[in-house]
């Protein structure tokens, strides 16, 4: 019974970090691992060989091996959409089928930007990319973290349907030059498609003869973008198993491949290759994402704490915590298990996070006092971005270093204001440089995190019901059919509209 594994884990016995610390010293060497130019230190969790071992009693029981197995070659395991979760064939790792088309479709892309390099479709020096959620967080995220800034080509990527953010981005840009790009997975998503008819209609007012001509469009449902005036030999396909916070790796990816060129976009993709490989080979007491998975439900399930928190020490990684939110909130944010049953476990914990040393000075006093248990996830890069006086970079490094030593060490004091209790546990990744391929490994460390996570809480994370009834509401409310929502809801209606 699962319970029974749960009854095990909560029932082990509570030691304090410098306990663990102090009753073994090869506790570093075995919490501490490294693959493809990432250190993952667990040392600083509660982790421990019997944890361990209760965790991996816990996998065995509700079949990790085997749903890995069926994640990795494709099978159905979206059962609420009767679907595959393919993200890893676009990384070369799936069924025979599904990789063989992912790579048919990333040549047609790569082939379109050499189209496009070549000033055939136009002298474009601009991108607009419109895209939401999945389709705009991990490109947003990407560009950010590897541009150098001496790029061909000029990103903005817009989200939200309110006009201020993408008005600035039209006062900026010359419509002649810029090559629009509608990322959808669907081709049906409201803010995305208004946004993109608000970008067409500027275009024609500056005097574009032919905008449709300057789209490209990212979807799996080509057909739709056929019908919104997309020309087909523009349209870059990808597979509908792909979901959309794990779209990164397909053709919503193309935008940053254009933009930082290719082969960025190609060491990506062999980045999460090795990470997906050290996934599907390593024994469970090695393996990174497994490791993270027991330490998120210790901590979630255990300590109950209801939220993680994620520093990036690095500017160029201040979009990471945003992205995450999306992967693992959109995810595991879910009551039932896969078979419909109430959940009696705790899900997804809250994401969030921000950018170190800047959140020192904000949110840590609640880290190091506060009454919640908040487990923190540090991540920083030791080949500075910078060319400045090494100094920052150093500071940098030291302060992310200083703050999981303190969390975890405290300080006692007489005087319980300035009384710090310690025992905070953290988690440090270390990149050595920050580049196209660590962030791959990087990225897909976190997708299997967030699957090993499910399989533990045995829910489906590849469906997103909850986000549906919101949409819906919108549509309600903007129809103004007569049927009246609650009377807080149309109240707020009338004060803005006035109907
Ligand atoms: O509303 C949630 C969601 O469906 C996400 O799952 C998805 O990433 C995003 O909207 C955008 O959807 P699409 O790519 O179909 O426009």
């Amino acid at each position: 019974m699962t319970s029974d594994h749960w009854r095990t884990i909560k029932s082990l016995p509570q030691l304090s970090l410098s306990e663990l610390f102090e009753s073994n010293d090869k506790r570093l060497a075995k919490l501490g691992l490294e693959q493809s130019g990432l250190y993952f230190d667990f040392s600083k969790t509660h982790l421990n060989d019997e944890a361990l071992q209760a965790f991996q009693g816990l996998a065995d029981h509700l079949g990790l091996s085997a749903k890995t197995k069926a994640l990795l070659s494709g099978e159905p395991i979206n059962i609420s959409e009767g679907r595959a979760a393919e993200h890893c064939a676009e990384r070369g790792i799936g069924n025979l089928a599904s990789v063989e088309n992912a790579r048919a479709l990333h040549l047609r892309m790569k082939s379109l930007i050499e189209v496009i390099d070549s000033g055939a479709l136009g002298e474009f020096t601009q991108i607009i990319h419109l895209g939401i959620g999945g389709s705009a967080l991990g490109p947003k995220m990407l560009h950010q973290a590897l541009k150098l800034g001496d790029e061909k080509y000029e990103l903005a990527v817009v989200s939200n349907i309110d006009g201020c953010a993408l008005e600035p981005v039209l006062e900026r840009f010359d419509a002649g030059k810029v090559l629009l790009v509608i990322a959808s997975k669907t081709f049906t998503t409201a803010e995305t498609l208004l946004n993109a008819q608000s970008v067409i209609d500027w275009m024609r007012e500056q005097g574009v003869a032919d905008p449709l001509g300057q789209v490209v469009a990212l979807t799996a449902d080509p057909e739709q973008a056929v019908q919104w005036g997309v020309d087909e030999t523009r349209i870059l396909p990808f597979s509908e198993t792909v979901g959309g916070r794990y779209s990164l790796w397909s053709s919503i990816g193309f935008s940053v491949a254009l933009a930082l060129g290719y082969d960025v976009f190609a060491e990506l993709l062999d980045g999460a290759a090795a990470m997906d490989q050290h996934f599907q080979e390593a024994s469970w007491d090695q393996n990174i994402p497994v490791l993270a998975a027991f330490a998120d439900q210790y901590y979630a399930q255990v300590r109950e704490c209801e939220t993680r928190a994620v520093f990036a020490y690095d500017e160029r990684l201040g979009l990471l915590p945003d992205y995450l939110q999306q992967l693992e909130m959109e995810s595991n944010g879910k009551s039932v298990t896969v078979d419909g049953e109430p959940l009696s476990l705790h899900s997804s914990p809250i994401v969030w996070g921000g950018v170190g040393t800047d959140a020192q000075h904000a949110v840590f006093q609640l880290l190091h006092q506060g009454s919640h248990l908040v487990p923190v996830e540090f991540l920083a890069v030791i080949e500075p971005g910078d060319s400045l006086n090494p100094s920052h970079h150093n500071g940098l490094l030291l302060n992310c270093f200083a703050q999981g030593a303190a969390l975890m060490a405290g300080k006692k004091s007489d005087d319980s204001h300035r009384n710090y209790p310690g025992d905070r546990p953290s988690v440090t990744i270390l990149l050595e440089q920050l580049e196209a391929r660590s962030l791959g490994a990087l990225l897909a460390f976190y997708e299997h995190r967030t699957f090993v996570n499910a399989v533990l809480l045995n829910i489906n994370p590849f469906d997103q019901f909850g986000v549906e009834l919101g949409k819906q509401m919108a549509g309600k409310l903007a129809a103004d059919d007569g049927n009246r929502l609650d009377a807080s809801t149309e109240e707020l209606k009338k004060r803005a509209f006035g109907v």
